[in-house]
Protein backbone atom coordinates (compact mmCIF):
# COMPACT_ATOMS: atom_id res chain seq x y z
CA UNK A 1 0.00 0.00 0.00
CA UNK A 2 1.45 3.60 -1.09
CA UNK A 3 0.12 7.24 -0.04
CA UNK A 4 -0.43 8.75 -3.88
CA UNK A 5 -0.67 12.15 -4.62
CA UNK A 6 -2.79 12.75 -7.84
CA UNK A 7 -3.07 16.50 -8.86
CA UNK A 8 -6.83 17.04 -11.02
CA UNK A 9 -8.89 14.52 -10.10
CA UNK A 10 -11.80 16.01 -10.25
CA UNK A 11 -12.61 14.76 -13.95
CA UNK A 12 -10.87 12.60 -16.36
CA UNK A 13 -7.52 11.34 -16.27
CA UNK A 14 -6.43 12.47 -12.85
CA UNK A 15 -10.33 11.16 -12.02
CA UNK A 16 -9.70 7.64 -13.41
CA UNK A 17 -5.85 7.34 -11.61
CA UNK A 18 -7.28 8.26 -8.31
CA UNK A 19 -9.90 5.25 -9.45
CA UNK A 20 -7.48 2.57 -10.11
CA UNK A 21 -4.84 3.77 -8.09
CA UNK A 22 -7.67 3.33 -4.82
CA UNK A 23 -8.74 0.14 -6.86
CA UNK A 24 -5.43 -1.11 -6.21
CA UNK A 25 -5.64 -0.54 -2.42
CA UNK A 26 -3.67 2.30 -2.21
CA UNK A 27 -4.25 5.52 -0.02
CA UNK A 28 -5.29 8.36 -2.19
CA UNK A 29 -4.66 12.34 -1.63
CA UNK A 30 -6.79 14.42 -3.81
CA UNK A 31 -5.87 17.92 -5.00
CA UNK A 32 -7.91 20.16 -7.29
CA UNK A 33 -9.96 23.31 -7.13
CA UNK A 34 -13.38 22.31 -6.44
CA UNK A 35 -14.35 21.65 -3.02
CA UNK A 36 -17.41 20.31 -3.33
CA UNK A 37 -16.41 17.30 -6.09
CA UNK A 38 -13.39 16.22 -3.65
CA UNK A 39 -15.90 15.71 -1.03
CA UNK A 40 -17.68 13.67 -2.84
CA UNK A 41 -14.86 11.95 -4.60
CA UNK A 42 -13.08 11.49 -0.83
CA UNK A 43 -16.32 9.52 -0.11
CA UNK A 44 -17.19 7.63 -2.87
CA UNK A 45 -13.72 6.03 -3.20
CA UNK A 46 -13.33 5.40 0.98
CA UNK A 47 -16.99 3.79 0.50
CA UNK A 48 -15.79 1.51 -2.34
CA UNK A 49 -12.49 0.54 -1.95
CA UNK A 50 -11.62 0.97 2.33
CA UNK A 51 -8.80 3.04 1.72
CA UNK A 52 -7.81 6.49 3.39
CA UNK A 53 -8.72 9.68 1.17
CA UNK A 54 -7.78 13.39 2.02
CA UNK A 55 -8.25 16.15 0.12
CA UNK A 56 -6.52 19.73 -0.68
CA UNK A 57 -9.03 22.01 -2.78
CA UNK A 58 -6.88 24.78 -3.90
CA UNK A 59 -5.89 26.61 -7.09
CA UNK A 60 -2.83 25.33 -7.89
CA UNK A 61 -1.65 27.92 -10.10
CA UNK A 62 -1.83 30.25 -7.59
CA UNK A 63 2.11 31.04 -6.03
CA UNK A 64 1.73 29.27 -2.58
CA UNK A 65 0.11 26.24 -3.75
CA UNK A 66 3.48 23.89 -3.00
CA UNK A 67 3.72 25.64 0.49
CA UNK A 68 0.83 25.12 0.95
CA UNK A 69 0.32 21.14 0.11
CA UNK A 70 3.91 20.55 1.88
CA UNK A 71 2.51 22.09 5.02
CA UNK A 72 -0.41 20.08 4.69
CA UNK A 73 1.29 16.90 4.06
CA UNK A 74 3.28 17.00 6.71
CA UNK A 75 0.49 17.95 9.23
CA UNK A 76 -1.02 15.00 8.07
CA UNK A 77 2.58 12.78 8.91
CA UNK A 78 1.84 11.29 5.44
CA UNK A 79 5.34 10.41 3.26
CA UNK A 80 4.27 10.70 -0.44
CA UNK A 81 5.32 7.58 -1.90
CA UNK A 82 3.85 8.58 -5.69
CA UNK A 83 3.50 12.12 -6.93
CA UNK A 84 1.23 12.21 -10.09
CA UNK A 85 1.61 15.48 -11.45
CA UNK A 86 -1.80 16.08 -14.16
CA UNK A 87 -3.70 18.50 -13.17
CA UNK A 88 -3.69 20.66 -16.34
CA UNK A 89 -6.44 22.69 -19.11
CA UNK A 90 -6.07 24.25 -22.48
CA UNK A 91 -6.46 27.88 -23.83
CA UNK A 92 -6.51 27.53 -27.93
CA UNK A 93 -6.66 29.81 -30.47
CA UNK A 94 -3.96 32.04 -32.76
CA UNK A 95 -1.43 33.37 -30.26
CA UNK A 96 -2.79 37.18 -31.28
CA UNK A 97 -6.11 36.20 -30.12
CA UNK A 98 -5.95 34.14 -26.42
CA UNK A 99 -6.47 34.99 -23.52
CA UNK A 100 -2.75 35.93 -22.14
CA UNK A 101 -3.78 35.78 -18.26
CA UNK A 102 -5.29 32.19 -19.25
CA UNK A 103 -1.28 31.56 -21.06
CA UNK A 104 0.31 32.71 -17.85
CA UNK A 105 -1.74 30.72 -15.18
CA UNK A 106 -1.47 27.61 -17.79
CA UNK A 107 2.32 28.62 -17.46
CA UNK A 108 2.14 28.90 -13.78
CA UNK A 109 0.19 25.28 -13.36
CA UNK A 110 2.39 23.59 -16.12
CA UNK A 111 5.61 24.55 -15.61
CA UNK A 112 6.12 26.37 -12.39
CA UNK A 113 3.95 24.42 -9.97
CA UNK A 114 4.98 20.97 -11.34
CA UNK A 115 8.66 21.95 -10.89
CA UNK A 116 8.20 23.38 -7.53
CA UNK A 117 6.22 20.22 -6.09
CA UNK A 118 8.47 17.63 -7.93
CA UNK A 119 11.44 19.09 -6.02
CA UNK A 120 9.90 19.07 -2.36
CA UNK A 121 8.73 15.75 -3.11
CA UNK A 122 11.72 14.78 -4.85
CA UNK A 123 14.14 16.13 -1.66
CA UNK A 124 11.72 13.78 0.36
CA UNK A 125 11.68 10.13 -1.70
CA UNK A 126 15.37 10.49 -1.81
CA UNK A 127 15.45 10.19 1.79
CA UNK A 128 14.12 6.78 1.53
CA UNK A 129 15.76 6.09 -1.75
CA UNK A 130 12.05 5.28 -3.21
CA UNK A 131 9.17 6.93 -5.05
CA UNK A 132 7.88 7.10 -8.09
CA UNK A 133 6.78 9.89 -9.96
CA UNK A 134 4.26 10.15 -13.39
CA UNK A 135 4.26 13.76 -15.41
CA UNK A 136 1.06 13.89 -17.94
CA UNK A 137 2.64 15.46 -21.06
CA UNK A 138 0.29 15.08 -24.28
CA UNK A 139 1.10 14.12 -27.90
CA UNK A 140 1.48 18.20 -28.31
CA UNK A 141 5.01 17.79 -25.95
CA UNK A 142 6.36 16.40 -29.28
CA UNK A 143 4.48 18.61 -31.72
CA UNK A 144 4.75 22.28 -32.01
CA UNK A 145 0.75 23.19 -32.62
CA UNK A 146 0.01 26.48 -34.03
CA UNK A 147 -3.72 27.24 -32.98
CA UNK A 148 -1.88 25.87 -29.42
CA UNK A 149 1.28 27.51 -29.06
CA UNK A 150 1.41 28.01 -25.38
CA UNK A 151 -0.04 24.79 -24.51
CA UNK A 152 2.23 22.58 -26.47
CA UNK A 153 5.34 24.43 -25.16
CA UNK A 154 4.21 24.03 -21.90
CA UNK A 155 4.05 20.05 -22.44
CA UNK A 156 7.09 20.11 -24.18
CA UNK A 157 8.56 21.55 -21.06
CA UNK A 158 7.42 18.63 -19.13
CA UNK A 159 8.69 16.29 -21.39
CA UNK A 160 11.99 17.30 -21.45
CA UNK A 161 12.10 17.73 -17.53
CA UNK A 162 10.96 14.02 -17.26
CA UNK A 163 13.10 12.50 -19.76
CA UNK A 164 15.94 14.54 -17.85
CA UNK A 165 15.01 13.48 -14.43
CA UNK A 166 14.52 9.91 -15.79
CA UNK A 167 18.18 10.55 -16.76
CA UNK A 168 19.51 11.17 -12.58
CA UNK A 169 17.40 8.91 -11.28
CA UNK A 170 17.16 5.44 -13.70
CA UNK A 171 20.04 3.47 -11.25
CA UNK A 172 17.69 4.89 -7.95
CA UNK A 173 14.83 3.78 -6.59
CA UNK A 174 12.96 6.62 -7.66
CA UNK A 175 10.95 6.24 -11.03
CA UNK A 176 10.53 8.72 -13.23
CA UNK A 177 7.34 8.10 -15.95
CA UNK A 178 5.91 10.80 -18.58
CA UNK A 179 2.70 9.61 -19.89
CA UNK A 180 1.58 11.57 -23.32
CA UNK A 181 -1.95 11.17 -23.85
CA UNK A 182 -3.72 12.21 -27.64
CA UNK A 183 -7.18 13.58 -27.57
CA UNK A 184 -9.10 12.31 -24.73
CA UNK A 185 -12.79 12.70 -23.83
CA UNK A 186 -13.04 14.75 -20.63
CA UNK A 187 -13.79 17.94 -19.51
CA UNK A 188 -10.73 19.17 -21.30
CA UNK A 189 -12.22 20.15 -24.17
CA UNK A 190 -15.10 21.60 -24.00
CA UNK A 191 -13.46 23.98 -21.74
CA UNK A 192 -11.10 24.83 -24.39
CA UNK A 193 -13.86 24.93 -26.86
CA UNK A 194 -12.35 22.21 -28.89
CA UNK A 195 -15.09 19.63 -28.79
CA UNK A 196 -15.58 20.85 -32.29
CA UNK A 197 -12.24 20.25 -33.86
CA UNK A 198 -11.13 17.40 -35.94
CA UNK A 199 -8.67 16.44 -33.22
CA UNK A 200 -11.19 15.48 -30.90
CA UNK A 201 -13.51 13.86 -33.67
CA UNK A 202 -11.18 11.25 -34.82
CA UNK A 203 -9.46 8.16 -32.33
CA UNK A 204 -10.73 9.93 -29.42
CA UNK A 205 -10.13 7.78 -26.38
CA UNK A 206 -11.90 7.23 -22.58
CA UNK A 207 -9.72 8.49 -19.81
CA UNK A 208 -9.92 4.90 -18.31
CA UNK A 209 -8.85 3.16 -21.37
CA UNK A 210 -6.12 5.48 -20.96
CA UNK A 211 -5.53 4.56 -17.74
CA UNK A 212 -5.71 0.78 -18.19
CA UNK A 213 -3.08 0.92 -20.80
CA UNK A 214 -0.63 2.79 -18.85
CA UNK A 215 -0.99 1.57 -15.78
CA UNK A 216 1.04 -1.96 -16.00
CA UNK A 217 3.33 0.06 -17.71
CA UNK A 218 3.79 2.56 -15.08
CA UNK A 219 4.16 -0.39 -12.59
CA UNK A 220 6.89 -1.45 -14.59
CA UNK A 221 8.61 2.10 -14.39
CA UNK A 222 8.69 2.69 -18.50
CA UNK A 223 9.80 5.98 -19.02
CA UNK A 224 7.74 7.02 -22.03
CA UNK A 225 4.02 5.75 -22.38
CA UNK A 226 2.01 6.84 -25.38
CA UNK A 227 -1.57 5.36 -24.96
CA UNK A 228 -3.17 3.95 -28.45
CA UNK A 229 -1.37 2.81 -31.96
CA UNK A 230 -2.83 6.49 -33.59
CA UNK A 231 -1.27 8.37 -31.04
CA UNK A 232 1.88 7.01 -31.30
CA UNK A 233 1.49 7.00 -35.42
CA UNK A 234 1.02 10.56 -34.87
CA UNK A 235 4.36 11.29 -33.02
CA UNK A 236 6.00 8.49 -35.30
CA UNK A 237 5.05 11.07 -38.56
CA UNK A 238 5.79 14.66 -36.42
CA UNK A 239 9.57 12.97 -36.20
CA UNK A 240 9.39 12.46 -39.78
CA UNK A 241 8.06 14.63 -41.50
CA UNK A 242 8.96 18.75 -41.76
CA UNK A 243 8.36 21.19 -39.60
CA UNK A 244 5.90 23.21 -42.10
CA UNK A 245 4.04 20.33 -43.06
CA UNK A 246 3.40 19.25 -39.37
CA UNK A 247 2.41 22.87 -39.22
CA UNK A 248 -0.26 22.43 -41.54
CA UNK A 249 -1.73 19.24 -40.41
CA UNK A 250 -1.55 20.09 -37.10
CA UNK A 251 -4.15 23.53 -37.84
CA UNK A 252 -5.97 21.35 -40.04
CA UNK A 253 -6.76 19.21 -36.95
CA UNK A 254 -7.63 22.48 -34.75
CA UNK A 255 -10.03 23.65 -37.43
CA UNK A 256 -13.64 23.08 -36.81
CA UNK A 257 -15.59 21.05 -38.40
N1 LIG B 1 -8.10 15.39 -22.58
C1 LIG B 1 -7.15 15.42 -23.50
O1 LIG B 1 -7.44 15.37 -24.70
C2 LIG B 1 -5.71 15.48 -23.10
C3 LIG B 1 -4.73 15.13 -24.03
C4 LIG B 1 -3.39 15.16 -23.67
C5 LIG B 1 -3.03 15.53 -22.39
N2 LIG B 1 -3.99 15.87 -21.48
C6 LIG B 1 -3.55 16.28 -20.15
O2 LIG B 1 -4.14 15.43 -19.19
C7 LIG B 1 -4.24 16.13 -17.95
C8 LIG B 1 -5.64 15.95 -17.39
O3 LIG B 1 -6.57 16.57 -18.25
P1 LIG B 1 -8.04 16.00 -18.51
O4 LIG B 1 -8.15 15.73 -19.95
O5 LIG B 1 -8.35 14.92 -17.56
O6 LIG B 1 -8.89 17.33 -18.23
P2 LIG B 1 -10.10 17.65 -17.23
O7 LIG B 1 -11.16 16.62 -17.34
O8 LIG B 1 -10.47 19.06 -17.54
O9 LIG B 1 -9.43 17.55 -15.80
C9 LIG B 1 -8.49 18.49 -15.37
C10 LIG B 1 -8.33 18.41 -13.87
O10 LIG B 1 -7.33 19.38 -13.51
C11 LIG B 1 -7.86 20.21 -12.47
N3 LIG B 1 -7.35 21.57 -12.58
C12 LIG B 1 -7.32 22.38 -13.65
N4 LIG B 1 -6.80 23.56 -13.34
C13 LIG B 1 -6.50 23.51 -12.01
C14 LIG B 1 -5.95 24.45 -11.10
N5 LIG B 1 -5.59 25.67 -11.47
N6 LIG B 1 -5.80 24.06 -9.81
C15 LIG B 1 -6.16 22.82 -9.42
N7 LIG B 1 -6.67 21.90 -10.24
C16 LIG B 1 -6.85 22.24 -11.53
C17 LIG B 1 -9.36 20.18 -12.65
O11 LIG B 1 -9.95 20.44 -11.39
P3 LIG B 1 -11.07 21.57 -11.17
O12 LIG B 1 -12.26 21.10 -11.97
O13 LIG B 1 -11.25 21.58 -9.72
O14 LIG B 1 -10.46 22.82 -11.77
C18 LIG B 1 -9.61 18.74 -13.11
O15 LIG B 1 -9.71 17.90 -12.01
C19 LIG B 1 -3.86 17.59 -18.24
O16 LIG B 1 -2.52 17.80 -17.84
C20 LIG B 1 -3.98 17.68 -19.76
O17 LIG B 1 -3.12 18.67 -20.29
C21 LIG B 1 -5.32 15.84 -21.80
Amino acid sequence: MENVLITGTTSGIGKAFAEKFASMGNNIILVSQDRQKLEQQQLYLQNQYHVTVNFIAYDLSKENAVDLIMEQICNWNIPVDFLINNAGFNECGLFSKTDISKEIKMIDLHIRFVTQLTKRILTIMEKNNYGHILNIGSTGSFIPSPSDAVYSATKAYIMSFSNALYGEYRHTGIKITLLCPGATKTEFARKANIEQTLLFKVAVMKPEQVVKIAYPKIVRGKRLIIPGLYNKFLIFCSKIMPLNITNKLTMIMMNNY
